[in-house]
This record gives C-alpha cells, structure tokens and sequence, in this order.
C-alpha cells in the first residue's frame, strides 16, 4: 500500500512556529504581497530577506513535536509500499526529526539559491548583500530559496506520479487554500483512502472520505499507529 503525506503550516504549529491563515498568522501581520512575491524581491530585497532572515533564525529556537515524530516512524517502519511525505513547509523540523523520503515542494528556509548561476545551497546565516554563492562565488545575488507566490512548486512530476499511485492520502495542518496542494487530494485513486487531520475544516475538507479534528500531536501518532499495527 503507497502512501504520501501532505503536511502544511498546522503540523509545525505545536513547535511555536506561527501559521499563516489562523487568527494572528503570519499573514494577519504581514502582507504576503510584500514578502513572498518576485515583484516584492525586486522591489525591496533587504526587506524580505530580512523577513526569511528572522524565519531562519527562529528555525534554531524551536523543535520537532510528536507529529513529526510520528511521521518519522512512519517512513522508517513502513514495508507494505512506497512512503513520500510533501511539505509546504520551509521550516527543517521533518528531517530534524528524522524523516528523508520528504520533498519541501515550496523550498527550505535553510536554503539559499543563485541568481547568477541557478545553485542552491545549504545556507543557515542571514543572507547579507555581500553573501556569496558557495557553487559560483558570486557576491550580492543570493535569495532565499523558497517559492514565492506566482513561482512553481518544486518537484511537481515526482509529487504527481506518487499521488496517482497511492493507496492512502493523509493531509495534516494546511488550510487547503493554496494550490496545487490544495487539489491533491484529487489527484489520487478513485479508491485510495483520503484523511484529512485538522482541528478546523479545511477549504477542502469535502474532497476527503475520513476527518480527524485535532491538534497534528495527537492525531497523527495516532494515525501512525494504527498504519502500523
Ligand atoms: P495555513 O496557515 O493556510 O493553514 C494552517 C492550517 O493548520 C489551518 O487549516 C489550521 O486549522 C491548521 N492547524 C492549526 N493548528 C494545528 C494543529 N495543532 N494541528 C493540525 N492542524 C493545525 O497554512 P498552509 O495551508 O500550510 O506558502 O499554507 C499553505 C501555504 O500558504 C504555505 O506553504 C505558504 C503560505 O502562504 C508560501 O509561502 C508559498
């Protein structure tokens, strides 16, 4: 039996890092028009690195939870198929936790690419004006590598091949208002079971057969045991 997993912002919630679209996100204090956009870059590019910058930096306040965990017993347990775990995420608490057959589909904070010669790289420290591309050398043209909106999703074909095989489609903590993650779930098998884990209903809580309402540290252990009992 195949299985993938989304996750988005609710599963690193219980970390301490903020959501996006709850009740104080991330984008009820900043407009996202003016951080996460290619215009927003080319318009004031010390402005958003400085907002990645303080993201980044808040990666070494926090830590994996339960839910992560859980998903990293998963992968390592599972033998019945294939395992794929799809984040939204660009926070680092997946593989923190020990999860590797994971794809970041919008990019790793921990992460800078090139403009100068399309490298990306570990990156860890602020991005300075004067940071230089670790692959070419090239002072001045780093940005964070993470999709902004009106950007491509990575890794999309791998993504789209594991859905169409899958026997199992578990989405935890994402509100299922941005796309294409929010269409995956339709995506799968006509019979492939879909469980949807949430404290809220989610935009596309009626696509999935099961729901679990509840926070990711409870419900996704739970989940997790019962896949492998
Ligand atoms: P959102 O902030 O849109 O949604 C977070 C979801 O997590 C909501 O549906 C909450 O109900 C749920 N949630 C909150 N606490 C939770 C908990 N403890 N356990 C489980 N669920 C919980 O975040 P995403 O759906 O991830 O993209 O947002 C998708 C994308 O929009 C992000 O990747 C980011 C953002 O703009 C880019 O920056 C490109």
């Amino acid at each position: 039996m195949n299985l993938v997993v989304l996750t988005g912002a609710g599963i690193s919630a219980e970390s301490g890092l903020a959501t996006f679209r709850d009740l104080g996100g991330t984008w009820s204090q900043v407009r996202l028009e003016e951080v996460a956009t290619p215009e927003a870059f080319l318009a004031d590019p010390a402005r958003v690195q400085a907002f990645y910058d303080a993201r980044r930096a808040q990666l070494r306040r926090v830590a994996p939870n339960p839910a992560h965990e859980a998903l990293a017993r998963l992968e390592r347990a599972w033998t019945r198929g294939d395992f794929l775990l799809v984040t939204q995420n660009v926070d680092d608490l997946h593989e923190r936790a020990g999860s590797r057959r994971l794809l970041h589909m919008h990019g790793e904070l921990r992460s800078a690419r090139c403009l100068a010669c399309g490298a990306d790289s570990p990156w860890d420290e602020d991005i300075r004006p004067e940071s230089a591309c670790t692959a070419c050398g090239t002072a001045g043209r780093l940005r964070p590598h993470v999709v902004w909106f009106g950007e491509m999703p990575l890794y999309m074909e791998a993504i789209e091949v594991a859905l169409s095989r899958c026997a199992l489609f578990v989405s935890i903590g994402t509100s299922g208002q941005v796309w294409p993650a929010a269409g995956f779930v339709r995506m799968i098998p006509r019979d492939a079971r879909s469980v949807e884990i949430n404290p809220e209903r989610s935009q596309m809580a009626d696509a999935f057969a099961e729901h679990r309402r509840g926070p990711a540290s409870v419900e996704v252990p739970r989940l997790v045991a019962e896949l492998l009992a």
